[in-house]
């Protein structure tokens, strides 16, 4: 793999300011949004009056803690413009959730908005070594999903060659990543795994292909799925995050130098950690959801909005701004089984250690009289079809998980291709107990 460090005058002067100039902004910019959002939102400001709280009380960054949590249901329920702080006529895009339960929630950005995401994204593209001029093939889902138009206005800020493909026809991925010479490709973390095998299906060999970098996202993946893309690809493999309520992607990134977490943005979102049940704030390096601020949002700036994502806080370290750890859920992804917390993450880093498994599976969990029952349904890898190997694999991989996570899981091991396939985000959980 090349090296792709960006060159340090190739960032922009807050990325490496001091601790003390990047609070000062926060603070700054953290008075301006709890104004801007008390004054032009009425659900803020009922919000703020019922906790007693007000902008002004806002003296320190520590301050934030008194202000009130936003959830989802907030933007359910005031569905579809409700939580916008300017009128209509200044937004100058919606972006939507898919709303696969319940209504759909929406957000809106003005037209600075737009320019603020685009600048993001390009620095988190920067951030994993992608370089002005070269082609990135962009295969998140463009429409209201904010992937796909999200990555292709900041590769077009950073006067890259974009290739809006989307998602699906993975054929057609592959025969365009090959024709035109992409050196990036923005895509999820499963779907990549899709295109792997269709690489392999057209006779080409993954690691003769021009792309240098894949920068993955929207979903949680491990380092094992980390080293698994990379080995197969020859390429670096780094992660993005965001989400709709608070932007997008390019909330955080990771820098490809160091992969070791994302670093988060700070100059334009505030990070908070908090114990997910008592909601109180906990120190940086501890493990709970992940809480945001929006610093810079005009149309719909958003306090303390718990993402339901589960991480912890680390120190800078190529950059002067947090990091933050690969997530390792969302606290509505975990399962609890025999009391044990176990996240489908877990699950996918051990099956990647067992050599006769492809990287593709579901969980399934099911009632067996008053127990819930976990089964990973997994692809064997090609080669390793058959009856005896399936057996072996399936205890070697019950075994891992028993060892490592400490639960007692069935696995069923199904042909090469009989796993479903994900073309965006994956279900990684079915669950088919008895409501
Ligand atoms: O998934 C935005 C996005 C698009 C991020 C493309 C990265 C790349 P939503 O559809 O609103 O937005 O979903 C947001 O997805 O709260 C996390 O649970 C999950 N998620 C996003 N990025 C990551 C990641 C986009 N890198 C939700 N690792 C978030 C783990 C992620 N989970």
């Amino acid at each position: 793999m090349r090296d792709l460090t960006p060159p340090r005058s190739s960032l922009e002067p807050i990325e490496i300011a001091s601790r003390d100039e990047i609070a000062a902004l926060q603070l700054d910019r953290l008075k301006w949004t709890l104004r801007h959002a008390y004054e032009n939102v009425p659900f803020h400001r009922a919000r703020f009056e019922a906790a007693g709280v007000h902008p002004d009380d806002l003296k320190n960054l520590a301050d934030l803690a008194k202000f009130p949590f936003t959830q989802k249901s907030d933007l359910r329920d005031h569905y579809p413009f409700g939580l916008f702080a300017v009128p209509r006529e200044r937004i100058a895009r919606i972006h939507a959730s898919s709303g696969t339960t319940g209504r759909p929630t929406v957000v809106g950005y003005t037209a600075r908005d737009i320019e603020t995401w685009a600048g993001l994204v390009a620095r988190s593209m920067r951030a994993s070594g992608v370089r002005p001029g070269d082609v990135v093939h962009v295969a998140y889902g463009y429409g209201l999903f904010t992937g796909g138009l999200g990555a292709h206005y900041g590769a077009e800020r950073l006067g890259c060659t974009v290739v809006p493909v989307s998602g699906g026809m993975t054929e057609r991925q592959v025969r365009l990543i090959e024709d035109f010479g992409a050196s990036a490709i923005m895509v999820t973390p499963s779907y990549m795994l899709s295109i792997l095998d269709e690489y392999r299906a057209a006779g080409l060999d993954p690691r003769e292909s021009p792309l240098q970098v894949g920068i993955f996202g929207a979903e949680p993946w491990t380092n094992a799925m980390r080293a698994e893309i990379e080995e197969a690809f020859d390429m670096h493999a780094v992660d993005i995050y965001g989400l709709s309520e608070v932007m997008g992607p390019g909330v955080a990134n990771e820098c490809v130098e160091t992969k070791d977490g994302l670093t988060l943005w700070e100059d334009h979102f505030y990070p908070e950690i908090i114990d997910p049940v008592t909601g109180a704030p906990l120190p940086d390096g501890e493990m709970g959801e992940l809480v945001f601020t929006t610093l810079t949002k005009e149309g719909m700036p958003i306090v303390r909005y718990r993402t339901r994502d589960l991480t912890r806080l680390l120190p800078g370290t190529a950059r002067s701004m947090r990091r933050m750890e690969k997530i390792t859920g969302r606290t509505d992804d975990m399962m609890i089984l025999r009391g044990v917390n176990v996240f489908p993450t877990q699950i996918e880093e051990q099956l990647l250690r067992v050599r006769s498994l492809a990287p593709h599976f579901q969980i399934e969990l099911t009632r067996e009289g008053r127990l819930d029952e976990m089964t990973v349904v997994v692809e064997a890898a090609p080669g390793h079809e058959a009856e005896e190997w399936r057996i072996r694999s399936a205890s070697d991989l019950a075994h891992r998980v028993k060892e490592a996570v400490g639960v007692s899981v069935k696995v069923t091991v199904v042909s090469p291709g009989a796993a479903p396939r994900s073309q965006g985000k994956a279900a990684r959980v079915v669950d088919k107990r008895p409501k």
